[in-house]
């Protein structure tokens, strides 16, 4: 076999994790115009292809408006139900055995619709991927850093009947102007609760929010974390804490905070030893969902087999799985590895 459809054929057939997802940004639009159909509202595009003539982002700022545009189609818990049970096929045919689902209940809430309603939704096809595919998933709840502490601390609360079905909380959304220290309370108590804490930092914004994150909201990951790499003192810090990075490749590039994916940092992160991953962000609107975030990245900085097998061991260990199934995980990668690095 050619050496290109070998390493092709890896990447497909490895088991793979994935930690950083917006389950907004898994909205196709086919799936987009059959829910606004069924709910009686009017897109602003006549169609698919219109609707993808806009996906040609100048950057964060620019995609968010898109994004939100679209989840507005979303009303009922089948809707949030649909959405879900869409991705967890997708992931399925691509050999993800586990996932880590990012969700927006502001995005939700503020246009009225009940937060039991997104989140029932959710977990409802949480639970079927786990007995129809073997998937398992835990669940984020990001609060979007454009509005105010006072909301986030909102959702919070909303949160508290839903709190078992919620692992960590996260920060998303337009990133400059809103440091994570703007969320330091917010933080401050859902760690009280016992939430495990994530937040984006570094997409766009300046190291010293990636510092923020680190010191001021004590997260346990970073997502996405690309601007560290301007900061010598803040890599070896990174490096020392074995900080995992959720790294989108793809997003990077179409939101283009990489100029082309030939620039991509993945390599110097893991040349500097950094707990990098590979991720998917919003596969709808950036052109593929993880396998074709790997292949990508492996074409055009031509990675190896251990670099994708290092990849995707630092994402078990990222994970927020508990300490069985991640041993577990572990050792049938290092076993898979092993028995297809020919
Ligand atoms: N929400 C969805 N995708 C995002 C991204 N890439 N950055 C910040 N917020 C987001
Ligand atoms: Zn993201």
């Amino acid at each position: 076999m050619k050496k290109q459809t070998q390493m092709e054929n890896f990447i497909r057939n490895l088991p793979k994790v994935e930690l950083h997802l917006h389950i907004e940004g898994t909205f196709e639009p086919e799936l987009m115009f059959k829910i606004a159909r069924r709910n009686g509202i009017k897109l602003s595009y006549q169609s698919v292809e219109e609707l993808k003539t806009v996906y040609n982002f100048s950057d964060l700022q620019d995609f968010l408006d898109i994004y939100y545009a679209g989840a507005n189609a979303l009303q009922t818990e089948q809707d949030f139900y649909d959405l879900t049970m869409s991705y967890f096929e997708k992931i399925y045919r691509q050999n993800v055995i586990h996932t880590e689902i990012m969700f927006d209940p502001q995005t939700h809430t503020n246009r009225g619709i009940p937060f039991e309603t997104i989140i029932k939704g959710i977990h409802r096809a949480q639970k079927d991927a786990e007995k129809k595919f073997g998937i398992s998933s835990n669940l984020i709840m990001s609060f979007l850093r454009n509005l105010s502490a006072k909301s986030a601390f909102e959702t919070l609360e909303q949160a508290s009947d839903y709190k078992e079905w919620i692992t960590a909380v996260g920060l998303d959304s337009s990133e400059i102007g809103h440091p994570p220290s703007k969320f330091k309370d917010v933080f401050k108590e859902a760690r009280k609760q016992g939430y495990l804490l994530v937040a984006h930092a570094g997409e766009e914004g300046p190291p010293e929010y990636v510092w923020e994150a680190l010191n001021i909201l004590e997260v346990n990951r970073i997502d996405h974390g690309n601007r560290s790499l301007e900061d010598e003192k803040l890599i070896a810090e990174l490096a020392a804490r074995k900080m995992p990075l959720t790294v989108c490749p793809l997003s990077n590039v179409k939101l283009r905070n990489v100029e082309k994916i030939e620039n991509h940092p993945i390599k110097k992160m893991l040349d500097y030893r950094l707990m990098a991953t590979v991720n998917s962000d919003d596969p709808a609107y950036f052109g593929g969902y993880i396998n074709e975030n790997f292949l990508a990245i492996v074409r055009a900085l031509n990675l190896t087999k251990e670099h994708v097998f290092q990849l995707v061991k630092n994402a078990v260990d990222a994970s927020f799985m508990n300490k069985a199934d991640k041993e577990a995980t572990s050792n049938n990668l290092e076993k898979y590895f092993k028995q297809h690095n020919d």
